[in-house]
């Protein structure tokens, strides 16, 4: 996969996520508002998600929105939709171009109907791309995304006790039924924790954090995440020959 690439690492991490943390200190740094910080930091998605389809990676799963993010202030809580609608309206052209498929993992039915229009319009509009998947994670947790699951599983199976559910049962409910468990998780800001992020897609991942700010973390930090993934020994909990 893209092995002529110059800084190809051996290993490519077929699905990476991303906690995009430390906009705020961006802009407190500068003397901005919070809300520029956020601007920027959603600027400089497109060109990481090119930068993975060049890696080879087939699913790039971003945290945009927390279950825990409404309990910020209103006029953060409304850049950041407005920053999504945004991103829907004027990343289209280039996601087709790409070949991005967007999906929005988290429970949508809280945000603006507005909102929920178009991030349907844009699954369905980019629902043939193949080149990469991107999963915006948008009023998403990981604990919310396993209680989903549970009961969705009971919806499909009303006859069964959960007694029979198994770890692939639960694993096929969860939003990101389908794709490959996370290889590679991504924390910018300088903080060493997963937030609720997907809890249990990161089962085996690696976990990478960089004091890096979001809006500072470009394709040669990427580069660099991905070159240490590479010289990580992933052992799943066996041992090496
Ligand atoms: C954390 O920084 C970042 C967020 C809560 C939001 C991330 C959202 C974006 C980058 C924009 C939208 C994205 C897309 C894909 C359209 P923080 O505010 O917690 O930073 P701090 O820790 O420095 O305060």
């Amino acid at each position: 996969m893209n092995s002529a690439l110059p800084h190809t690492p051996i290993h490519t991490p077929r699905h990476v996520a991303i906690i995009m943390d430390g906009n705020g200190r961006w802009a407190k740094q500068r003397h901005m508002p919070r809300t520029v910080g956020h601007a920027r930091g959603a600027a400089g998605v497109r060109a990481l998600v090119q930068a993975c389809v060049d890696h080879g990676v087939e699913y790039l799963t971003l945290f945009a929105f927390s279950t825990e993010n409404w309990g910020r202030p209103s006029d953060e809580v409304s850049t950041l939709m407005g920053l999504f609608i945004q991103y829907l309206e004027k990343e289209m052209k280039a996601m087709q171009a790409e070949g991005v498929r967007l999906r929005v993992l988290g429970d949508i039915s809280a945000f603006p109907v507005e909102l929920q229009e178009r991030i349907e319009a844009a699954q369905g509009a980019t629902v043939h791309n193949h080149a990469i998947t991107l999963n915006v994670a948008a009023n998403y947790g990981g604990r919310w995304d396993i209680v989903n699951a549970v009961k969705s599983w009971g919806h499909a199976n009303p006859g069964l006790s959960v007694q029979s559910m198994t770890e692939q049962d639960l694993t096929q409910h969860l939003s990101t039924s389908g794709m490959p468990e996370v290889d590679l998780l991504i924390r910018t800001g300088g903080e060493s924790r997963i937030s609720n992020f997907l809890l249990w897609q990161v089962a085996y991942a690696e976990l990478y954090f960089t004091d890096v700010l979001w809006p500072d973390f470009d394709e040669k930090q990427l580069d660099k995440a991905f070159t240490w993934f590479g010289s990580r020994q992933r052992r799943f909990g066996a041992v090496t020959a």
